[in-house]
């Protein structure tokens, strides 16, 4: 393997990964195609323009005929598809973009790859798919129950991949991550959100009574947990990944106003997420048999995000006061506040 393609990789977990194959592997080209929809910021990527490894192409993945001629003209060797719409919340306001890239758009991917006989690729999925598990942990085998469009879609994409190894014995893996948190995540989900706006000293918006339950992992953890799988996995096989930090939300909440010192009276609670999952929780005993396991503490990894969302304003104000304005004024404007925080 020489070139990657890294699809969706101008993403916060995409741009992280793409940072850590050229540092770990000086033979390796990586080639990040991104659409830069909302989500796609190309500054997650600045700091590698100046490698002659590095690659950056503006593009959908659901265009069949500009993946196809990518790959063809820089030679792939595989892809790891990152490319996705990936909030909850907007995928129940606006579900139609992540049918065409989340479905759709893995299927071009997976005919590409067995068209032009790309050596392998790798397809990042999430434990979304399992559903609300209300006991135990979800391993590879369990059901496939998901509950918003979003994990709807991302298990649609999941099913896709088993097809073409099954059908076409297409080189294809997949792996399943739990909530990722850490530098460079647009600032929708809960941990950067929450970050941000009390930076702002602006309120928490708490879904419910924030007693839903997340396995928490730091982003590089993530990272090396597909690096493994994309090197040392089996075809057609599937991989969980997971950060062993399970907590309710409020005790997340909590770490981030005390890391940034900022009072409990920020924290409103409002009218809960349609649907909401209670608990995801996944077993990572197949990965940990690759040789992985995860390596950063919450704690850790918590004050190592406090700090970069600090020091990195720049990056997060620009977001906050384009689209993203618009978005939290759609989303949490109209949302009944239910209590206050004393
Ligand atoms: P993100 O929203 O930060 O980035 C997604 C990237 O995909 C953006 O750069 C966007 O421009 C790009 N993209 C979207 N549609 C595209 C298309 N049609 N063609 C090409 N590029 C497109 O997402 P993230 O949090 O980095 O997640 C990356 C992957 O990991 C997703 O597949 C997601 O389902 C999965 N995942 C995320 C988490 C998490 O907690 N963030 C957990 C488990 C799995
Ligand atoms: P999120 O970051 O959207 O990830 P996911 O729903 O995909 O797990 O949300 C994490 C948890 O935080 C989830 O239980 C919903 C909750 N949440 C809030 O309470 N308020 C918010 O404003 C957001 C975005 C999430």
């Amino acid at each position: 393997m020489k070139t990657i393609m890294v699809t969706g990789g101008a993403g916060f977990i995409g741009s992280n990964f793409a940072r850590m194959m050229l540092e770990k592997y000086p033979e390796y080209h990586v080639l990040v195609y991104d659409k830069l929809t909302y989500a796609g910021n190309p500054e997650n990527v600045r700091d590698l323009n100046d490698n002659p490894r590095f690659l950056f192409i503006a593009g959908d993945i659901a265009d069949a005929d500009k993946v196809e001629s990518t790959i063809q003209e820089f030679g792939v060797d595989a892809i790891v598809n990152f490319a996705a719409e990936t909030h909850v919340d907007r995928s129940i306001m606006d579900p139609g973009s992540f049918i065409q890239t989340n479905v759709f758009g893995v299927y071009t991917l997976l005919e590409a790859t067995r068209k032009l006989g790309v050596e392998r690729m790798l397809h990042v999925s999430t434990d979304e798919v399992y559903g609300a598990v209300h006991e135990g942990s979800s391993t590879e085998e369990d059901r496939l129950e998901p509950r918003s469009p979003y994990s709807a879609s991302k298990a649609s994409g999941d099913l896709l991949c088993r097809a073409y190894h099954v059908t076409h014995g297409t080189h294809v893996m997949v792996t399943r991550g739990s909530n990722t948190y850490g530098p460079r995540q647009y600032p929708e989900k809960l941990l950067p959100l929450f970050i941000t706006n009390a930076l702002e000293d602006k309120h928490l918006p708490v879904y419910g009574d924030g007693k839903y339950v997340r396995d928490w992992m730091y982003v590089l953890d993530h990272c090396a947990g597909i690096d493994l799988v994309l090197h040392n996995g089996q075809a057609g096989e599937i991989y969980n990944v997971g950060g062993g930090n399970e907590r309710e939300n409020m005790t997340v909440i909590y770490a981030i106003l005390d890391l940034l010192d900022k009072p409990r009276t920020l924290i409103h609670y409002v009218k809960d997420r349609p649907g909401h999952d209670l608990r995801y929780s996944v077993d990572t005993t197949k990965l940990e048999k690759l040789g992985w396991s995860p390596r950063w503490s919450l704690e850790d990894g918590l004050r190592e995000t406090v700090d970069w969302y600090k020091h990195n304003r720049e990056w997060w104000e620009k977001i906050k006061s384009g689209e993203f304005a618009e978005y939290y004024a759609k989303m949490y404007g109209q949302r009944e506040v239910l209590a206050k925080h004393s």
